[in-house]
C-alpha cells in the first residue's frame, strides 16, 4: 500500500492553492491522500499569520501532532507557509517544537521533494525558506480540490506594505507572471473541463507582464477570449490602482463575473494614512460610482479592519458611514491584530480590546442589515447559478453561485440530478442575510 498524505490548510486561497500544488507534488511521488490527518504517513501544516489568532491556532494544533511522532516512528511533519517565514516562528519550532522534520517556506514549494527525499534517506532535518525568489514558479501539476472551478495566481507578493500587514514580509516582492503563461493554464484547465477560474494576487491592478508591458486589463481581455470558459473572477483589487481600463472590462469582457472585492479598510482618510493605502475616502467613493456606472448589477464586497491603532470613536463612525454609502453586499471584517515586524505594531495608541471588541459588534450589525436589505432584492428574480455540490442532507437541494457570487441554495424535483459546474436558471424565493434561497426552472 503506498504511503498516506494529509495537508492542513489556514488562510486565504493564496494558501489554498498552494496546498493544491504541494498535493500535486506528493502524489507525483506515489503518496495517496487520507482523510484522517491521524492516519497519514506525512503531515503538512500549510500555515497562516495574517491573525494573531492563526498564530495561536497553528502552535495548539502542531503541539497535538507530538504524540503520533511518538507511536510511529516513520511518521513525518513538515511546516511551510507564512509562519515559517518569520524568524521569531523558526526560533519557536527551534525550542519547543524541535521534532518538526521539514520546514520550507511560500517561495520554496518546488523544493519540497527533495527536502522530503533528503530527510527520508538521511533522517536529518530539513529546511528552506528564501525571503525573495526572483523566479516565477511554471509546470506546477496541481491536484485540484473542484473539477469545475480552479484557482490560478497571477502575481506572488506584494509591494504595498500596508503597516498592519505582515503579507509583504511572509511572501516577498511582488512578482507578475505573463499573459502567455496564464492563459496557457487557463486553456488547459478548461480543456480539462473546468468553467471558472479564479485569478489570484495580492494586488491584481499592479500586475505587469514582465515581457510586454501586459496589464491585468490585457490579461482578462486575453483570457475572455479562452473557449470553454464561462466565468472570470478575481482578487483581490487594490482601490489605488484600479483603472478606468479595468473597470471597462466589466462591458467588453463577456465572461467576466459581475462582482467585486475592493477592500477598503477603513472610511476616514487620516487612518487610510497612517495604514500606507495611498487612496482617500473620496478616491474610493469614486471607484465605486466608476464601477456602479460601468456595471449596474454588480456587486460588491470589501475588508475592513477595526481598531486600527490610534482610531477614535469619529473615525470608526466614518467606517460606519462610508458602509452605508457604499451599501456592500458582504464585508469580512477583522479586529485589528498586531503583527510583530509590521509598522503599526509599534505604533503607540493602541486600542483597548473592549473597545475594539464593542466596534466590532456594531459594524457587524451594519454589514449585515445592509446585506440582508440588499440579498431581499432578489426574490421573484430568475439568475444563472453555477451548481457547486448537493446537500448532504438532502438529494433536493443544491447549492451554487450566482454570477455576482451570492450563495444560492434551491430546491429540485425529485429524479432530478445536477452536475457540478453547470450553469442552471434558479428562481429566488427567499433572502438570507448570507445566502438566497430558490426552486430550479
Ligand atoms: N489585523 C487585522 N486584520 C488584518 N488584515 C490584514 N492584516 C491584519 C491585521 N494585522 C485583514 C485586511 C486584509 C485581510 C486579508 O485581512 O483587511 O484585507
Ligand atoms: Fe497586505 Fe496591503 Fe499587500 Fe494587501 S495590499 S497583502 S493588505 S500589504
Amino acid at each position: 500500500m503506498a504511503n498516506l498524505y494529509h495537508i492542513i490548510t489556514y488562510g486565504c486561497q493564496m494558501n489554498e492553492h498552494d496546498s493544491e500544488n504541494i498535493a500535486g507534488l506528493l502524489e507525483a511521488m506515489g503518496y495517496e491522500y487520507a482523510d484522517d490527518a491521524y492516519e497519514a504517513d506525512i503531515v503538512v501544516m500549510n500555515t497562516c499569520s495574517i491573525r494573531e489568532n492563526a498564530d495561536k491556532r497553528f502552535f495548539g494544533v502542531l503541539g497535538q501532532f507530538k504524540k503520533l511522532k511518538k507511536t510511529n516512528p516513520d511518521f513525518i511533519l513538515c511546516v511551510c507557509g507564512c509562519m515559517p517565514q518569520q524568524p521569531r516562528v523558526i526560533e519557536e519550532i527551534k525550542k519547543s517544537f524541535a521534532w518538526v522534520d521539514v520546514i520550507f517556506g511560500t517561495q520554496n514549494i518546488k523544493q519540497f521533494p527533495e527536502l522530503l527525499d533528503a530527510r527520508i534517506r538521511t533522517g536529518r532535518k530539513q529546511m528552506a525558506i528564501i525571503d525573495n525568489n526572483p523566479v516565477v514558479e511554471e509546470d506546477m501539476e496541481p491536484k485540484r480540490v473542484f473539477r469545475h472551478k480552479a484557482l490560478v495566481n497571477i502575481t506572488y507578493g506584494c509591494n504595498n506594505f500596508c503597516t498592519y500587514c505582515i503579507v509583504p514580509y511572509t511572501r516577498g516582492r511582488e512578482k507578475s507572471r505573463t499573459i502567455k503563461d496564464v492563459k496557457c493554464e487557463v486553456e488547459r484547465l478548461c480543456a480539462d473541463g473546468v468553467k471558472e477560474v479564479m485569478l489570484l494576487g495580492q494586488n491584481v491592478d499592479s500586475f505587469k507582464d514582465a515581457a510586454t508591458g501586459g496589464t491585468f486589463a490585457d490579461l482578462l481581455r486575453e483570457l475572455d477570449t479562452v473557449d470553454g470558459l464561462e466565468r472570470i473572477r478575481f482578487m483581490t483589487s487594490h482601490p489605488k490602482d484600479i483603472s478606468d481600463d479595468m473597470i471597462s472590462c466589466y462591458q467588453t469582457c463577456s465572461k467576466l463575473c459581475h462582482n467585486i472585492h475592493l477592500p477598503v479598510q477603513c472610511g476616514n482618510d487620516r487612518v487610510l494614512k497612517r495604514m500606507n493605502r495611498h487612496y482617500d475616502r473620496a478616491r474610493y467613493l469614486d471607484r465605486v460610482a466608476k464601477l456602479r456606472e460601468v456595471c449596474p448589477d454588480i456587486t460588491i464586497s470589501t475588508d475592513i479592519i477595526v481598531g486600527f491603532p490610534g482610531e477614535t470613536e469619529e473615525e470608526f463612525e466614518d467606517t460606519l458611514s462610508l458602509c452605508k454609502e457604499v451599501r456592500y453586499d458582504s464585508a469580512f471584517t477583522f479586529i485589528y491584530s498586531p503583527r510583530e515586524g509590521t509598522p503599526a505594531a509599534r505604533f503607540e495608541d493602541q486600542i483597548p480590546e473592549e473597545i475594539k471588541h464593542a466596534r466590532f459588534d456594531r459594524l457587524v450589525d451594519c454589514i449585515n442589515e445592509i446585506s440582508l436589505e440588499k440579498n431581499k432584492c432578489y426574490v421573484g428574480g430568475t439568475y444563472d447559478v453555477l451548481v457547486e455540490g448537493i446537500s448532504k442532507n438532502d438529494d433536493c437541494i443544491y447549492s451554487g453561485r450566482t454570477d455576482g457570487f451570492k450563495l444560492v441554495n434551491f430546491t429540485v424535483p425529485e429524479g432530478i440530478a445536477l452536475t457540478d459546474g453547470t450553469i442552471v436558471k434558479v428562481q429566488i424565493t427567499d433572502a438570507k442575510t448570507f445566502s438566497l434561497e430558490g426552486r430550479l426552472i
